[in-house]
């Protein structure tokens, strides 16, 4: 079988929604602002929930949808930065929740762009044959290495899982991939974890990276990252449609990361494609990184959006900074 297809989605979201209402109880600012400058009005916190629960929601409903069952995956990949632990890793959690004992798991990290670095992954293996069922899920719990003092990024992201499985298939389902990277400019999206501290360390604080300022919270340059993703959208959509021989105007929908609302009306512009082509949940989800392509996706899914045969171009960008476009076929 030569081709990939997806044959599933699923999405995973905490419990709580919070409103901008509710954050301007807790930093300086308005729903005004928030929802004229990026589109958000509420988004999902995490406040009994794991990683994992998000993850393992998401995966049944993709799994239920392409029936398949936990021992036909061969393969798991989490694209995360903010798994439960660094060790064991959020795949192999997802792993023993699911029973999946016949996968090989691994995480993979690239931010926001992290879902469509590891549909690409995904779709090597079964391609090389080393695998026929995989599970790929991005999800993130970005509430917990948040400034809740800082309303310049408290305000825009969200928690949430959403997964999607890809199986190999008599037909292609996926027609097309680009990705990129730019660690030059990677410090404009940062946090640091946890600082070094050993018996061999002199004194503890904070890691220079060639003498540049990591953050113990998420630090974004915000007009930074904006204007690269208004430079490299719409040119990684370009590629992808080029390398497939689609035209933006052949596109059924285009499901981009759901950071700006502005974002995504620009890039439309650009492409000169009506904005109604764009699938938008940002309002009610904010921005929740890897997740937020196949939250979208499931999302769409589920409302029957998705009809056999339609092109969609999904596009991711961030953190990295990393960049990836991809084409499917439903
Ligand atoms: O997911 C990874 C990819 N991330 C993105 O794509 C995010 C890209 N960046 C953006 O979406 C936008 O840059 C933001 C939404 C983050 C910020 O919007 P902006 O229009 O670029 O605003 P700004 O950062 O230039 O700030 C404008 C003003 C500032 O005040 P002054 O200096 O003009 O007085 C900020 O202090 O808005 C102020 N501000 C706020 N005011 C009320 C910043 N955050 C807030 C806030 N509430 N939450």
């Amino acid at each position: 079988m030569a081709g990939v297809k997806i044959s599933g989605y699923g999405a995973g979201l905490p419990k709580l929604a919070v409103t901008n209402d509710d954050l301007a109880q807790i930093v300086d600012t308005s729903d005004e602002w928030i929802s004229t400058r990026t589109g958000i009005r509420e988004r999902r916190i995490a406040v009994d929930e794991t990683l994992t629960d998000l993850c393992v929601e998401a995966a049944k409903a993709a799994m239920a949808q392409a029936e398949v069952m936990a021992k036909d995956l061969d393969l798991i990949i989490v694209a995360t930065v903010t798994a439960d632990l660094p060790l064991p890793n959020a795949s192999c959690m997802l792993q023993r929740a699911l029973g999946a004992v016949n996968a090989t798991c691994f995480d993979l990290s690239a931010a926001c762009s992290g879902f469509i670095f590891a549909m690409n992954t995904a779709q090597m293996y079964i391609r090389g044959g080393a695998a026929k069922t995989a599970l790929v899920v991005g999800g993130e719990i970005l509430s917990k290495i948040l400034d809740w003092t800082d309303r310049s990024t408290c305000v825009l992201f969200g928690d949430g899982a959403g997964a999607a499985v890809l199986t190999a298939s008599e037909t292609e389902g996926i027609l097309g991939i680009t990705t990129g990277s730019d660690g030059a400019k990677g410090m404009a999206l940062n946090f640091m974890e946890r600082e070094i501290a050993n018996p061999f360390k002199k004194t503890s604080g904070k890691i220079d990276v060639d003498d540049m300022d990591v953050s113990r919270f998420l630090y974004m340059e915000g007009p930074e990252i904006f204007k690269f993703a208004l430079t490299k959208v719409p040119v990684s959509i370009s590629e992808v449609l080029k390398k497939t021989g689609y035209k933006a105007a052949d596109i059924d929908y285009f499901v981009l990361h759901q950071a700006n609302y502005r974002i995504l009306s620009s890039v439309a512009k650009r492409l000169h494609v009506s904005e109604d082509k764009f699938y938008v949940n940002l309002d009610r989800c904010g921005n929740t990184s890897a997740a937020s392509i196949p939250i979208a996706m499931a999302e769409m899914s589920r409302r029957g959006l998705l009809k056999k045969g339609m092109k969609i171009v999904i596009a991711g960008f961030g953190g990295g900074l990393t960049w990836g476009a991809a084409l499917i076929e439903v």
